[in-house]
């Protein structure tokens, strides 16, 4: 027993020397004398034996030290840290050892798409760890579908056990808040329900394999400009209704083994050092119950990180190390606050496959993998536009394939959340594998144009260089006109790619280039005055801009980066072998100023002559004027016309939907029923999508708002099948920020369903009589001043 070590909360000076030399001698077990062993030891007495040493280097990690980046360009790790055995080569994190009491070190590991390691270890090695490259964020939320969702988390789970990761760095469930934000890719929607429902999909997924994930970035993290040093100034009510709220429910659906604390500031604080967050909203409020790591080097005072309830720093530095050391000496970190962390560490190291002594294989089971790679890509893809029924193709089309990205599919995004793969199918490839034939002369063309410009681009110099889309390749008549003529359609693939590091830009890349523009004409002039249609697919992380160019082409299939596989998802699709049956996630706006407060993103420098920036940046500040009001919220309640609305997505087939009806039990839970049908001619799945639309009372209120959705089996032509859903009074609450409660109003409700936000199928008005206070909480996370939301029939800037 060492009673001193729990008595010294603010112990002075002395007393805490006293207590280390205490703890560094009589505390610790004589070589006789059989140390507790972690699993087979009570909690407490492991953590008894502990010395202060060992459990400052259990909450900071052994430092990172990644392949191929020079040294002394990354802050040193704690002493001797680079000296620790690395398990899994190129992994992004690790935790201390203690083999004395049976502690063993954890490898966590990147990212969203797939297990991010380093695929060749040594010149001589003759194996090589590549994992699969799932389709990215997006794309996965776009399926609407959380049993496929689910079952891309047990494939991609089953690779980080085999690969011997303790825990994957993911999911990424950041708002989509702008268009421009950089790593949208990795995060799913602009709508909590979509997030925290896929999110928790794929956690579930991927921790069925017994080893965890970590939730990220918590919270407010949409957007990469000055990412370390931003300040995002949100009010309460944005933060519970909008950014908080898919972590709120991934945390009650799939209870997470651990969550990583974002790089910037709410409202004054960084999130890694906030109490407010991350004790009374994820513990206490929530009922979290893993542990909560930094984001890599995130946060300025590892002291009061600890304390605010982020138990594990990573990647660790000596900086944190004496920072820690220091503090537990003067007592202002006390031995009772550092045990808890401990205890959250022991406890992930418990539940880990490492601890357990799984005998990893490093060969995952890649073939099976792929195959669920391609089935959820393919159900991903949103159909935007398919005039004329130009789609789907028929195998015996003869196809001209026209732009890079044709021949040179964009996987994924970059940054941590990029995957080294061991091959990309291209949809040139896919498409000759479904029996198309592809014009030669132009694929040959594109080909040699590719690759000549690939070699130009030299080798990204950081880790988080994006590697730049090669520009898009001009076309002389002379090189259309045999194409156009042999060709029975015209396919033009447009891509983009973003990622870690950057946010994205207005001009040529969420709008087309002039080379892009110039292709999309010269084609579609050419090919539409011989009677043939275009098709384009935009191989894109996130939202582009397409109502000025759209009525050029007979059909648009949005592939998303669709992963290693995209290439024969897309020709799944374009062949009809797969309807699809993805929807949009996130709203696709006219342009670019139609988000709201669009020209003040990405937010302001504090010293407007500093040099911001992504990464380090400088200090900024950006304030979330619009509110709660993100994404189809503002679209539909200010009545700004989308291009797509959020909830949009077409198929091959039709439905048809019977009359809606919605019962309130005398507990207030909710039950809304609907039968869909099949009414085309060809077997589909169908998102079903139930919206409220609340009484004003006292708060202003959305248009409508997402509360659940359901996607139905593959229905035959003619099948139908009965979806219902099942709602809470909490579900229909706001949050009222002068009561710090969820409220929901006295009125009348109006329950939609529907096939998209806009494209509404049936409604029944619903009843409360009296107000329910559903949550109550007190003032947390309160903006430093005042914050003035957005509010109807205002006008956003
Ligand atoms: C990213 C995280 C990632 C971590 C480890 C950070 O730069 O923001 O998403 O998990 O690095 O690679």
């Amino acid at each position: 027993m060492q009673p001193s070590l729990h008595c010294g909360r603010r112990a002075p000076h002395l007393g805490a020397f006293l207590f280390l030399a205490l703890a560094a001698g009589l505390g610790r077990p004589t070589a006789a004398q059989t140390a507790p062993q972690l699993g087979k030891a009570s909690l407490k007495e492991v953590l008894a034996a502990l010395t202060p040493d060992e459990k400052v280097r259990l909450v900071i990690g052994v430092g990172f030290y990644p392949s191929g980046f020079p040294a002394g360009m990354l802050p040193p790790g704690p002493p001797g840290g680079d000296k620790e055995p690395e398990k899994v080569a190129g992994a992004a994190g690790r935790t201390h050892a203690v083999p004395r009491l049976g502690i063993p070190a954890l490898t966590l590991s990147d990212g969203p798409a797939g297990v991010r390691i380093d695929p060749i270890r040594g010149k001589d090695s003759t194996k090589t760890y590549y994992a699969t490259a799932f389709p990215v964020a997006t794309l996965l939320a776009s399926t609407w579908n959380t049993t496929m969702v689910r079952r891309v988390g047990v494939a991609f789970g089953s690779e980080v056990r085999d690969f011997g990761i303790d825990v994957l760095l993911a999911p990424g469930m950041n708002i989509h808040r702008n268009p421009l934000g950089g790593r949208n890719f990795e995060y799913y929607s602009e709508d909590p329900v979509v997030t925290g429902n896929i999110a928790a999909a794929l956690v579930n997924g991927v921790e069925s394999n017994g080893v965890g994930t970590s939730i990220k970035h918590f919270a407010v993290n949409n957007q990469e400009f000055n990412r370390m040093q931003l300040n995002s100034r949100v009010s309460e009510r944005a933060l519970r209704e909008i950014y908080l709220r898919g972590f709120q429910l991934a945390v009650k659906k799939s209870q997470p083994w651990t969550v990583m604390s974002s790089y910037n500031k709410v409202n004054g604080t960084y999130t890694s050092q906030s109490p407010d967050l991350l004790t009374t909203l994820l513990r206490q409020e929530w009922g979290f119950k893993g542990l909560v790591m930094t984001d890599w080097y995130g946060g300025q005072d590892a002291v009061a990180q600890l304390k605010a309830g982020n138990d594990l720093l990573e990647p660790g530095t000596l900086m944190q190390y004496n920072a820690v050391t220091e503090a537990l000496k003067s007592g202002q970190l006390t031995l009772a606050q550092l045990d808890q962390n401990v205890t959250r560490v022991l406890e992930l190291v418990m539940k880990s496959p490492t601890f357990k002594g799984y005998k990893f294989s490093s060969q995952p089971a890649l073939k099976a993998n792929a195959a669920v790679a391609r089935q959820a890509a393919a159900e991903g893809m949103v159909l935007l536009r398919n005039q004329g029924a130009a789609l789907p193709l028929a195998a015996s089309r003869k196809v001209a394939l026209f732009g890079n990205t044709s021949y040179n599919l964009i996987a994924g995004g970059t940054g941590s959340g990029d995957v080294n793969r061991a091959y990309t199918i291209s949809i040139a490839q896919g498409l000759s594998q479904a029996g198309f034939v592809a014009n030669p002369a132009l694929s040959q063309l594109y080909s040699q144009y590719v690759k000549a410009e690939k070699a130009k681009i030299t080798k990204p110099k950081g880790l988080l260089d994006p590697a730049p889309v090669i520009a898009e390749m001009p076309l002389a008549a002379d090189q259309l006109q045999p194409a156009e003529q042999a060709a029975d359609v015209a396919i033009i693939t447009l891509g983009r790619s973003a990622g870690e590091g950057g946010d994205r830009q207005v001009q040529d890349d969420f709008t087309l280039t002039a080379a892009e523009q110039m292709l999309l004409k010269q084609v579609s002039t050419a090919f539409h005055a011989q009677g043939k249609k275009v098709v384009v697919v935009l191989n894109v992380g996130g939202v582009t801009e397409v109502a000025s160019w759209r009525d050029q082409a007979d059909a648009i299939l949005l592939a998303w980066q669709p992963g290693q596989e995209g290439g024969h998802a897309v020709a799944d699709v374009l062949s009809g072998k797969v309807n699809p049956s993805g929807k949009l996630a996130t709203t696709f706006p006219v342009s670019y100023a139609d988000v709201p407060f669009s020209s003040n993103f990405p937010g302001k420098l504090l010293d407007a002559s500093a040099k911001g920036g992504g990464l380090m940046g400088a200090p900024a500040e950006n304030t979330y004027e619009e509110g709660i009001y993100v994404g189809y919220r503002y679209y539909n309640t200010f009545k700004v016309k989308p291009a797509y609305e959020f909830g949009y997505g077409l198929s091959y087939t039709t439905f048809t939907y019977g009359p809606l009806t919605v019962v309130r039990s005398p507990a207030n839970d909710i039950t809304a029923r609907v039968s869909v049908t099949n009414s085309g001619k060809v077997a589909g799945k169908e998102v079903v999508q139930l919206y409220v639309s609340a009484p004003k009372g006292q708060l202003d209120k959305p248009e409508s708002e997402l509360k659940a959705f359901a996607k139905t089996n593959l229905l035959q032509p003619g099948q139908s099948q009965v979806i219902t859903f099942k709602l809470k009074a909490a579900d229909l609450a706001s949050f009222n920020t002068a009561t710090s409660s969820w409220v929901a109003d006295a009125g009348t409700y109006i329950v939609k369903v529907g096939a998209s936000s806009q494209a509404i199928k049936g409604q029944v008005a619903l009843q409360l009589p009296k107000a329910i206070v559903t949550e109550k909480s007190r003032p947390l996370l309160v903006p430093q001043q005042p914050l003035t939301d957005l509010r109807v029939g205002q006008v956003a800037k």
